[in-house]
């Protein structure tokens, strides 16, 4: 091929390479963040990434756009691979227009989602933009509206992750939050409807972006944030590790690695864990990491409903889906957040054919107006619904409290849990002994001399009769009662057990989950 063919190809690469040009590229570092296509080349295995639709340009012909066209037009998509698996990825390019999303943006995000459907593999958004490219009106809408038909229909089909690294405001942040995962990386991403000044506006309040719309704020008060990195190279890490974990698409097992850990290690400091007097707490991620392979626990809405903890793990090198009570916060009850969070991280689990397991320990759902008025009943329910709906293998070890309606909802027999462990320590019951004893036996309690002295005497006959394992196994109920530090060999072989398991939902369109 003639020389100046390539010399002028090559030209044209290097220029897309540049953007929006040096100077936006170093106001772009000012801010302390990478450039869209550095992110990609961190992303990626060195040398695996194949761009597509470098030479696009937008089509506007207002507002003088038409004597500014960019190639690639602000967004950088492709295929590569990451970990040596299959990935699609866009990347926002803040330093053409924004990073703002046009006819011919959106279409070029488009192809790759579509194409990324086809082969059955992720696709990654890494989310810098100024939002709806201005000039170009209602192609713009139109084309987010494209995009959120796609992240809708690949949902549950192939796992897709939304990074944000800079401003995601207006409706962009939609599609985000439609995809399974959102991370957003410290003091240079925010996610907002409106912004601070249409804020002001409207309410009169005064609040900073970051206040509004930024990382913690989503990671600790609104849960639109799954991780929070502290910085882009830490997020794109993060990105890479939650990938290990998950399968390419709904059709795949999750990828199985070599595990160096023992499956028989027992660990006899499990055994002392739970502590004699049933109101002290203890932290369940202690619990869980002496359990799983190499104590490592990836935990998912780390900063969110601290009450539950559910995150990635493996055992024997295969992925499971950990959904933990956390005795350390509000004693591991069950509020409105952590039903939800709950919730949403069943289904990615069963979607993406992650196995369950539930540690239990749950005084029961939190009472008081402030839950029921906001709908603790209608929240409540996504948990049980997301349980009962669940078809991958389900196992749970209730390591002490399965009170009330909390029993049946954390993954209990009669809603499909394959297999149930209790430790010794596990109290099975309507309800704890001092409520019971107060509803039940109240007459007899007015009636004594020392309402004190029989209470605590009918508390512990209650205990004695209601407080343990044992009711519940004699009706089957649990499988079997299990000494602590034998629960890494236990919950491995009932999980080898299951790797073959097949259950369905009877065929419907899809169900109504409570909203
Ligand atoms: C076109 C845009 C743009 C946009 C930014 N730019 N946003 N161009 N459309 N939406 C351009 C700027 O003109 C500028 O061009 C360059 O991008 C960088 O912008 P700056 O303002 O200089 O950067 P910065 O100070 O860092 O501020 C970033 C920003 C701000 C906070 C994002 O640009 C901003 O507020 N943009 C508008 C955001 C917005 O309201 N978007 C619409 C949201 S509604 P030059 O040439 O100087 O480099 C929406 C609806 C979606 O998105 C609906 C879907 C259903």
């Amino acid at each position: 091929m003639a020389s100046e063919l390539v010399k002028k190809l090559e030209e044209r690469r290097e220029l897309a390479k540049l953007g929006g040009g040096e100077r936006r590229i170093a106001s772009q570092h000012k801010k302390g963040k990478l450039t869209a296509r550095e992110r990609i080349n961190l992303f990626f295995d060195e040398g695996t990434f194949e761009e597509i639709d470098m030479f696009v340009k937008h089509r506007c012909k207002d507002f003088g756009l038409e004597n500014e066209r960019y190639d690639g037009d602000g967004v950088i998509t492709g295929f590569g691979k990451v970990n040596d698996r299959l990935v699609f990825a866009f990347s926002q390019d803040f330093t053409v227009f924004g990073g703002s999303l046009s006819e011919t943006f959106a279409k070029k995000i488009c192809k790759i989602m579509d194409m990324a459907m086809k082969v059955g593999a992720p696709v990654i958004g890494l989310n810098d933009s100024g939002g709806a490219r201005i000039q170009e009106g209602v192609l713009s809408l139109g084309g987010y509206a494209d995009i959120f038909l796609r992240n809708t229909l690949a949902s549950g089909v192939i796992p897709q992750i939304s990074v944000i690294m800079g401003p995601c405001a207006g409706g962009a942040v939609y599609s985000p939050a439609i995809t399974d995962f959102v991370m957003m990386v410290k003091n240079t991403s925010y996610m907002f409807v409106t912004g601070p000044n249409v804020v002001k506006t409207v309410t009169h309040e005064e609040v900073t972006s970051e206040e509004l719309g930024g990382a913690t704020t989503h990671a600790e008060k609104s849960g639109i944030s799954h991780f929070t990195a502290d910085n882009e190279i830490d997020a794109l890490n993060k990105l890479k590790k939650l990938l290990s974990f998950v399968p390419q698409n709904n059709m795949e097992d999750p990828p199985k690695v070599e595990c160096s850990d023992p499956i028989d290690r027992m660990d006899s400091d499990l055994n002392d864990i739970i502590p004699e007097n049933p109101n002290k707490p203890y932290d369940m991620i202690k619990l869980i990491q002496m359990v799983v392979d190499d104590g490592d626990f990836f935990q998912v809405h780390e900063d969110y409903a601290q009450n539950l903890v559910v995150g990635f793990s493996r055992l024997g090198g295969k992925t499971v889906g950990i959904i933990g009570n956390q005795p350390l916060v509000n004693a591991g009850c069950l509020d409105l957040n952590a039903s939800v969070k709950g919730a949403r991280f069943i289904r990615f689990c069963d979607c993406f054919n992650i196995p369950l397991l539930t540690f239990e320990d749950v005084p029961g759902f939190l009472p008081g107006t402030d839950q029921e008025w906001r709908g603790i009943i209608r929240h409540g329910a996504k948990l049980l619904y997301a349980y009962c709906e669940a078809t991958v293998p389900k196992i749970t070890v209730i390591t002490r409290k399965a009170y009330g309606g909390a029993y049946d909802v954390m993954s209990s027999k009669h809603i499909r849990g394959d297999i149930n462990y209790a430790y010794p320590t596990a109290e099975i019951a309507v309800m704890g002994p001092k409520g019971a004893v107060e509803i039940v036996n109240r007459k007899q309690i007015a009636e004594a001399d020392s309402a004190e002295e029989m209470t605590n005497k009918l508390m512990e006959e209650y205990r004695e009769k209601f407080a343990n394992p044992y009711v519940a196994a004699e009706h089957g109920f649990i499988d079997d009662i299990i000494i602590p530090e034998r629960t890494r060999p236990r919950l491995i072989r009932a999980f080898e057990m299951l790797e073959n398991k097949v259950d369905t939902n009877p065929k419907k369109k899809h169900g109504n989950i409570p909203l």
